[in-house]
């Protein structure tokens, strides 16, 4: 009787358990087990539903270190709350000098699904094995399924030999004169100014723009495109992808030159285009920044950062990732976050927080220690 007993309270203990990792609500800024209990390992990513079935994507992170060692991983769910784990979408390359060789840096992966090719095709930012963060550029990959494998493509630096859609000919001739070599000292109102004129964009014409973090946003058109910090992260670039997402149309424009944004995340509602980004201060959380745009082509206008109340000067902790637009909701766009923890990157949390919008339609970000998508109605 007392064997039956335990085994009954063991089992019910185990249910418990199972139920407390996986619970049917958001749980910001704690650890997100996934269906096996395993921190969820997919930071800098995003989310793509298809075919009734959500995919988050996003960086494996070793435990130790800034490389990465394994891949981009993905995880399937129906209620955006549990996570099962499917295993690495695009792995490293065990061959000795490919462009995504094990040791590389692969960061904030972006899949977006191409009805004309019937193909899934990801973004992300890669940096070379070896080289930090100089490489700067972005590899492509594509796969028949949304949980891959996904083949490799290739890297490069954007929009090689372009100049941005707003430079006329006097702009073009203007950003050629300047020269980074008459700026010994960053900063200084000339060099400014200079960065504005598009000193940077006409240093890096040649052999194309750099490209670190970053996001793709498909517009209802169809149209896809490639939003990444460029210029030394000090200026954002938003490129048109070609019609199989696969390679750039060559138009691009740039945003808040100088700004120093990273982390770019856009999403459209009424109308109107919502970008919201971060500051540059490597893995240590800085206060947000918003745009808004009544075309992707601007003019963008600054606003003030959409995060509230305590501890929204750092963006609650968090580096924006990603705004999801949940369907079968009018409202419901969730801002999804990363907490770095550089010394343990894997262990890195999450933090998705509902997007709420005033009257006028401006939206704005509290903190919330628990909701659920009933919220979002
Ligand atoms: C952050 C960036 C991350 C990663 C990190 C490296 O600013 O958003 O994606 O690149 O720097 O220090």
């Amino acid at each position: 009787m007392n064997g039956l007993r335990s085994l009954f309270l063991s089992a019910a203990c185990l249910l418990a358990l199972t139920l407390a990792a996986q619970p049917a609500e958001f749980r910001p800024g704690e650890e997100w087990p996934d269906t096996n209990g395993e921190h969820i390992n997919a930071h800098g990513g995003a989310v793509l539903f298809h075919e009734g079935v959500y995919y988050w994507y996003g960086e494996n992170r070793p435990d130790r270190g800034f490389t990465t060692e394994v891949g981009v991983e993905v995880y399937s769910s129906t209620d955006l709350y549990r996570w099962k784990d499917e295993g690495v979408a695009l792995a490293v390359s065990a061959e000795e000098g490919s462009p995504i060789e094990k040791g590389c840096i692969m960061e904030r992966p972006k899949v977006v699904y191409n009805p004309k090719t019937r193909q899934f095709v990801m973004l992300f930012h890669l940096e070379l094995k070896g080289r930090g963060y100089e490489a700067a550029r972005v590899g492509f990959a594509v796969s028949d399924s949304p949980t891959g494998p996904f083949r490799f493509l290739r890297s490069l630096r954007p929009n090689a030999g372009r100049w941005p859609v707003e430079f006329k000919r006097a702009d073009v001739r203007c950003a050629e004169k300047q020269n980074p070599a008459d700026y010994k000292d960053w900063w200084t109102p000339e060099w400014r100014t200079a960065i504005e004129k598009g000193m940077f964009t006409a240093r890096d014409r040649k052999g194309g723009q750099m490209s670190r973090d970053m996001t793709v946003y498909v517009d209802d058109d169809g149209k896809a495109y490639h939003i990444f910090s460029s210029e030394d992260n000090l200026t954002l670039h938003l490129a048109e992808l070609t019609d199989d997402f696969l390679d750039y149309t060559g138009r691009y424009t740039r945003i808040a030159p100088g700004g120093q944004n990273e982390a770019p995340t856009v999403f459209k509602r009424n109308g109107m285009y919502w970008l919201i980004t971060s500051g540059c201060t490597g893995w240590a959380p800085n206060q947000a920044r918003m745009f808004c745009a009544p075309s992707l082509w601007g003019p963008w206008k600054q606003l003030p950062s959409p995060f509230e109340g305590e501890g929204a000067e750092r963006t609650f902790g968090g580096q924006g990732t990603y705004v999801l637009k949940v369907p079968g909701h009018t409202d419901g766009f969730v801002f999804m976050a990363d907490v770095w923890n550089p010394s343990h990157l894997r262990r890195s949390r999450h933090i998705w927080l509902p997007i709420a919008f005033r009257a006028d339609g401006t939206p704005f970000i509290p903190w919330r220690d628990r909701w659920t998508l009933e919220d979002l109605k």
